[in-house]
């Protein structure tokens, strides 16, 4: 085998694809395919919306696979014959009061500083692109190129992207990376049979710094960060939203069948899966000051995931500091988003050898063993 993935998620299924795109021979290893973070996330692809505070180096990968979405998404639906609900209808962010006003007054800003898309509405302005914003609103930001996915369409277009072009996806765990001298060469998996490889990828989202085997300087330090969200039931015929609104705290993503997400707490808790009264109250309480016809929706789901965060939240993209082992993870808030940038240029370094200028600033050799950063 020319590549074994550790992970179906988003960025394995994504690398697997266009790996095999390429010609190579690829597998990709997992217990239950797409049901980690990306079956949790809420498929906005906002570049703009989501900038943070000091994290502008992530900013320029994010808009560059932003760029990349149109194509990726048409290809994906060529390879699996299957819509995977990318909308290109930007994103509302809209303040409800004078302080939230002012601290988005403090985002727009710095997106203009950034050369960043981002346009002042008023409220009636935002009001006739949203009639379903709260009449109190006191002001609104438009950003044009912000947008989403159907995240779960998308994780099983690639699944099915993959099966159809040849790549073989094997539903097990992975038990452990087996290493010959000092070397990657495979990996062992749950039903014992061992897999050997020229090269293995490591996508295992928050998962990724805990498989056995790992030389210890190669292993990534990867944090999973609690995301809760819910989906509420809305009309398919007549859609109480047309595009992603947002707050500060909270985002609301319509999907096509009426379905609508809202997201996400951000909580440092390792693996603890428990949905709790006060993710439900905060997400709802802020998500109807925007929107108050939420309250009518029925409360399909809860969701729980683990968003894989590096030290620096920056992905860790190319070659690890052992030949033969890959890293594609720390994609944090951005999986997602970060799939088709993530797979064009790790499918390239696998069939080429080459690290592209796009992911050498994320190389996972910028932090030592013990995950701090060097
Ligand atoms: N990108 C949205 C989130 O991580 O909640």
């Amino acid at each position: 085998m020319d590549v074994v993935i550790v992970g179906g998620g988003a960025i394995g299924l994504s690398i697997a694809w266009r790996s095999k795109e390429r010609g190579l021979d690829v597998a990709v290893i997992d217990e239950s395919f797409g049901h980690g973070a990306s079956w949790a996330a809420a498929g906005m692809l906002a570049p703009v919306t989501e900038v943070h505070y000091g994290e502008e180096a992530v900013l320029q990968i994010n808009l560059e696979s932003s760029r990349r979405y149109p194509r990726f998404a048409a290809d994906l639906t060529a390879a699996s014959g299957r819509d995977v609900g990318y909308r290109q209808s930007g994103t509302l962010i809209v303040a409800p009061d004078g302080d939230d006003f002012a601290a988005l007054n403090e985002l727009f800003a710095f997106q203009c500083r950034l050369g960043l898309d981002a346009r002042a509405l008023k409220p009636s302005e935002a009001r006739s692109l949203e009639p379903a914003l709260a009449p109190s609103i006191r002001g609104a930001f438009f950003v044009e190129g912000d947008h989403h996915v159907d995240n779960r369409l998308l994780v099983g277009a690639l699944e099915e992207a993959c099966r159809r072009t040849g790549v073989e996806l094997i539903e097990d765990r992975v038990e452990e990376m087996v290493t010959t001298g000092d070397r990657v060469t495979g990996v062992r998996l749950g039903d014992g049979r061992s897999m050997e490889a020229r090269t293995v990828v490591l996508a295992a989202g928050s998962w990724s710094g805990r498989i056995a085997g790992i030389p210890e300087r190669a292993r990534p330090p990867v944090r999973p960060v609690k995301g809760q969200l819910l989906y509420l039931k809305g009309s398919e015929s007549s859609p109480l939203l047309s595009r992603n609104v947002r707050g500060l705290d909270v985002y609301i993503v319509p999907r096509a069948d009426g379905r609508i997400a809202v997201g996400a707490t951000v909580e440092e808790k390792e693996f603890d899966t428990t949905v709790t009264a006060d993710a439900v109250y905060t997400l709802l309480r802020d998500a109807y000051e925007l929107i108050p016809g939420l309250r009518e929706l029925e409360l399909l789901e809860m969701v729980v995931g683990f968003r894989p965060g590096s030290p620096d939240n920056a992905p860790m993209l190319g070659p690890s500091t052992v030949d033969g082992l890959v890293i594609a993870t720390g994609h944090y808030r951005n999986g997602i988003l970060l799939a088709p940038v993530t797979a064009d240029e790790i499918a390239h370094l696998l069939a080429t050898g080459e690290t592209s200028a796009t992911i050498a600033p994320f190389t996972p050799t910028r932090f030592s063993a013990t995950g701090v950063a060097s």
